[in-house]
């Protein structure tokens, strides 16, 4: 049986796009239960709706307290019966409370080397820095930000005609090319966490 996830997005969702036409495709064996967004003017929203994809648009705004907010957000999971939920950009830390319920089951992109470059501006932040390797980090998701075992890492290596454009560039499209890959190991149970560290298995 094919396991259900959820992407959280709050922005362009250009990685939601790529994991739901790799689960489209069947390259990527997963079904797409559901984008949750906080986000009433989001991009990822019309992608979801040209993709046929379930939405949940929750507004924080909406509920008295955090917890309410995130309660009603884990109800929908649990309705869709959601195995994996899958943050690509959405701009908001999960409790611990969460984490905790969805316990080894919550992963993250960020477009930097962790644990280098943490936060909302890795890709800037690693440019402006001037390091010459930069890259893209797959991780499960843990109670600190940008934190947890990691799955996958691939670098990218920042040349001297490089702007932050272009290098932004550079790293989505590695980011959509490593994020259904990490899914397709984890879904694949391919993926095996023994305290900090992730290991692969199989081929
Ligand atoms: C990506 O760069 C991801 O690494 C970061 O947020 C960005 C989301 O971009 N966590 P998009 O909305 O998927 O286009």
């Amino acid at each position: 049986m094919k396991k259900n996830i959820a992407v959280f997005a709050s922005g362009k969702g250009s990685n939601f796009e790529a994991i739901a036409k790799s689960a489209r495709s069947g390259t990527l064996k997963v079904n797409l239960a559901l984008l949750v967004c906080d986000n009433p003017g989001a991009p990822v929203l019309a992608k979801a709706r040209k993709l046929g994809v379930k939405i949940l648009l929750v507004k924080r705004g909406d509920f008295a307290q955090k917890k309410d907010f995130e309660e009603a957000i884990i109800r929908e999971l649990k309705n869709n019966k959601v195995g994996l939920v899958v943050m690509a950009g959405f701009m908001r830390m999960l409790s611990a409370q969460f984490v905790r319920s969805y316990k080894g089951s919550i992963i993250n992109i960020h477009p930097a080397l962790l644990p280098s470059f943490k936060g909302a501006h890795g890709i800037k932040d690693a440019f402006d820095y001037g390091v010459k390797v930069t890259g893209v980090t797959v991780h499960f998701v843990d109670e600190e930000m940008d934190h947890g075992p990691i799955i996958l890492q691939k670098e990218i290596r920042i040349k001297e005609s490089d702007t932050l454009k272009s290098l932004e560039a550079r790293i989505h499209k590695l980011e959509h090319i490593l994020y259904p890959q990490a899914i397709k190991m984890i879904a694949q149970a391919r993926v095996k966490v023994s305290g900090r560290k992730a290991r692969i298995t199989g081929r």
